[in-house]
């Protein structure tokens, strides 16, 4: 068993964009700027925000956040969003998700202009990311084509399982592992006898959030498994209270497999690092 290291992979590509942006800010050039717009004040949003800030001073891009009351408008919402479409000086935005309920998640997200969309979620991209062609690609599926290309895992010919069927998650993955060669199935919800695709699976990747869900006797020997739950659970011995757990029983799926994502540390800091990507690349797509 081999551990697909997202921390430390995460890093070197962290470098490789930092030396990328002192080179542009050397040449005289504009370093990339993403903007996140956070509505509210829910823990896990705050706690999102604050960590692709940090992300952006890291590596050198400008970052600004803009921080709005819970009971802020959807109008007043779409206006911040027009404006910042407008801003020649922002390069990215992303508007985080959850958004109070009182507005259209989708109607957001269609306004920020897709040459701007970093997240990958407006229409246009996610178009243009299902036929192969160049754009923002959604940051956990992007992130972990990175990992698996790191390791040098085979994927041409690959039965490849995601289980999951989310917009950011589940659909784009299963489009990009195809892109791979892979063969892909979706498995769901409303799967019947799901163990019997998985145990059959090279590659899995288990993007359903429920902690411990892929046990052991679901996976083949040898499997490559990557685990994108990140569920909190309560901990009392953390000092906040929670731990995250994926959605991998990892204790009983390591053993039998090749390589394996850990929570943390495996998906998550390449998350991270799929929503650097595409800023940097927002410099220069679409302009
Ligand atoms: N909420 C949870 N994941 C995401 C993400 O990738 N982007 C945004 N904007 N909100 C999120």
């Amino acid at each position: 068993m081999n551990l697909l290291n997202g921390n430390e992979v995460s890093q070197k590509i962290k470098l490789e964009i930092k030396s990328k942006v002192e080179a542009m800010r050397a040449a005289g050039k504009k370093a990339p700027h993403l903007a996140a717009i956070l509505v509210g004040s829910d823990g896990a949003s705050m706690t999102y925000v604050a960590a692709k800030e940090k992300d952006c001073h890291e590596v050198g891009f400008d970052s600004t956040v803009l921080r709005f009351d819970a009971n802020t408008t959807e109008e007043e919402l779409i206006a911040e969003v027009i404006k910042i479409n407008n801003n020649p000086n922002i390069d990215g935005l992303i508007v985080q998700l959850p958004l109070p309920k009182h507005i259209n998640e989708k109607r957001i997200t269609e306004t920020i202009s897709y040459k701007k969309d970093v997240d990958g979620f407006h229409p246009m991209n996610v178009g243009m990311m299902f036929k192969g062609l160049k754009t923002f690609l959604p940051a956990t599926p992007f992130g972990i084509i990175k990992l698996i290309e790191h390791y040098g895992i085979e994927t041409s010919g690959k039965y490849c399982v995601v289980i999951g069927r989310s917009d950011i998650v589940g659909k784009p993955m299963s489009a990009l592992m195809l892109q791979k060669n892979c063969t892909v199935t979706v498995c769901h919800s409303k799967t019947v006898d799901l163990p019997s695709y998985t145990q059959k699976a090279d590659i899995v990747i288990a993007a359903l959030g429920r902690p411990g869900f892929l046990k052991g006797d679901m996976v083949k020997e040898g499997a490559v498994v990557i685990d994108v739950g990140i569920t909190r659970v309560e901990d009392a011995t953390a000092k906040s209270g929670f731990r995250l757990k994926g959605d991998v029983d990892f204790e009983s799926v390591a053993p039998k497999s090749s390589f394996i994502t850990p929570v943390p540390g495996g998906v998550g800091p390449m998350t991270r690092v799929g929503l650097l990507l595409n800023t940097l690349e927002a410099i220069e797509l679409f302009k």
